[in-house]
């Protein structure tokens, strides 16, 4: 093979896309059901847009981005996430002039340099929502219910919250020293990567994966004893809510994420079903970036999934039924004569909006009617010379086996009728 797809990006061939459009349709309709209304923004923005936004010591902005110079030297870079983008937007286009909370939606490819695995890529999908103005707990929990309603209405079970407050820049700092205190207490037992996380971002360490670490931090002091008069009861506030909801949640005192903008709320919805890369989606609240990237101060939150971890547990459900739809009607031409006599009652009845196609290929009735199978087609019209002579077509209906004949003239009127 002289040319390969990329590493860490797929194809979605035509055989798989009815699962993405099911996928799709379902976040869409979600979306505006919760009063989300979907912004699209470019695929690349200036690479400053993401080093000020999601923060110089992230892994993503660190290590993750795919940056490029453009031809007139500009520093662009495909986007590693949307909230940025999406608050550079919403400044830019003076959205908050408009009305005081703007609660958006987004679904699209995004890009980082990672190690490929199962449920990570290099290209993968998001679809996300930022509601952007409101400060109150309960527009944290709508969040949440916009991301579990979705998975629920695709039919995912088994899923959990994990929350926790990260604080703000009144309660963060005291934390951090502490933190860093103890951190340097256990310095020689930590792993070389969060030994170089110790002056950039010790907040990360916490959730680092390798059991080293885990075990020498076990004792380390958590954001959540120390927040502030502000941050406490907002907390307190998220998880009253999401019990009058019935939603289930574990606080993590370790959950920090791997994005920098996250004041207050952090959190992520995991699947029992996803193996290492548990987390199907995560968010938070942040309510400093706009002002951190030139807006007015506007607090925020909002919350992105990956698409491929989703279908990889919808795929794996034991009653995974991902609909697809067939045909209404597959013509059988025998011959040109009856293609010629066939195509504009096709074409008829696809503008009567049904679902339908002929065979290009000239082939037999057989392999025709074997195609008509492939295609799940409700219906085949037959026309060969001796139906063509006599102005007739036959109709069959799949089910039943049953058959009819009927004019060619009238066969518009026949197909489409209820
Ligand atoms: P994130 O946790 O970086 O958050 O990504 C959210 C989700 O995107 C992940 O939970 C995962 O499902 C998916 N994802 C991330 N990286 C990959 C990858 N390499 N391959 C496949 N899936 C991936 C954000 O992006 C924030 N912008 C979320 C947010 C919105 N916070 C506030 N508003």
């Amino acid at each position: 093979m002289k040319y390969k797809i990329p590493t860490g990006t797929k194809d979605v061939l035509p055989s798989d896309i009815h699962k993405w459009h099911h996928m799709e349709d379902k976040i869409r309709d979600v979306m505006t059901r919760f009063n989300y209304r979907e912004i699209r923004t470019p695929i690349f923005e200036y690479t400053d847009l993401f080093k000020r936004g999601i923060g110089e010591a992230t892994d993503v902005v660190g290590k993750e981005m795919y940056t490029f110079l453009d031809k007139g030297d500009e520093s662009l870079t495909l986007r590693p996430e949307m909230t940025a983008s999406v608050i550079r937007s919403y400044i830019e286009n003076h959205l908050g002039e408009q009305q005081p909370l703007n609660k958006v939606y987004y679904l699209g490819p995004m890009f980082r340099q990672e190690r490929p695995q199962k449920g990570r890529l290099r290209q993968f999908h998001q679809f996300g929502v930022e509601a952007i103005g409101s400060p109150h707990a309960a527009q944290d929990v709508e969040t949440m219910l916009v991301s579990l309603t979705v998975y629920e209405e695709l039919g995912l079970r088994n899923l959990s919250f994990k929350i926790n407050s990260v604080g703000c820049r009144d309660c963060r700092p005291r934390y951090r020293e502490e933190l860093v205190k103890f951190l340097n207490g256990i310095k020689d037992r930590l792993s070389e990567e969060s030994k170089n996380r110790m002056a950039s971002n010790p907040l990360r360490i916490l959730d680092s994966k390798n059991k080293g670490d885990v075990e020498a931090t076990k004792n380390a002091p958590l954001m959540k004893e120390f927040l502030c008069d502000s941050c406490a009861p907002h907390f307190a506030e998220v998880q009253k809510k999401l019990k009058d909801h019935g939603i289930e949640f574990q606080i993590d005192g370790r959950l920090v994420r791997g994005l920098d903008y996250y004041t207050k709320t952090a959190y992520e919805i995991q699947s029992d079903d996803l193996g290492s890369q548990n987390a199907l989606g995560g968010g938070g609240r942040y309510d400093l970036l706009c002002e951190d990237l030139g807006g007015k101060p506007t607090p925020s939150v909002g919350f992105a999934a990956g698409l491929e971890r989703l279908l990889i547990v919808m795929e794996s459900l034991p009653d995974s039924s991902i609909p697809v739809s067939g045909l209404d009607v597959y013509f059988i031409a025998l011959g040109l004569r009856a293609q010629d006599a066939l195509m504009p009652q096709m074409h008829a009845i696809r503008r009567r909006n049904l679902r339908c196609d002929i065979d290009f290929l000239q082939r037999s009735l057989k392999a025709q009617m074997r195609e008509a199978n492939r295609h799940q087609a409700k219906k085949v019209v037959i026309v060969g010379d001796q139906e063509l002579d006599a102005g007739e077509a036959v109709i069959k209906t799949m089910e039943t086996g049953e058959q009819i004949s009927v004019p060619i003239a009238q066969l518009v009127e026949e197909l489409t009728r209820r």
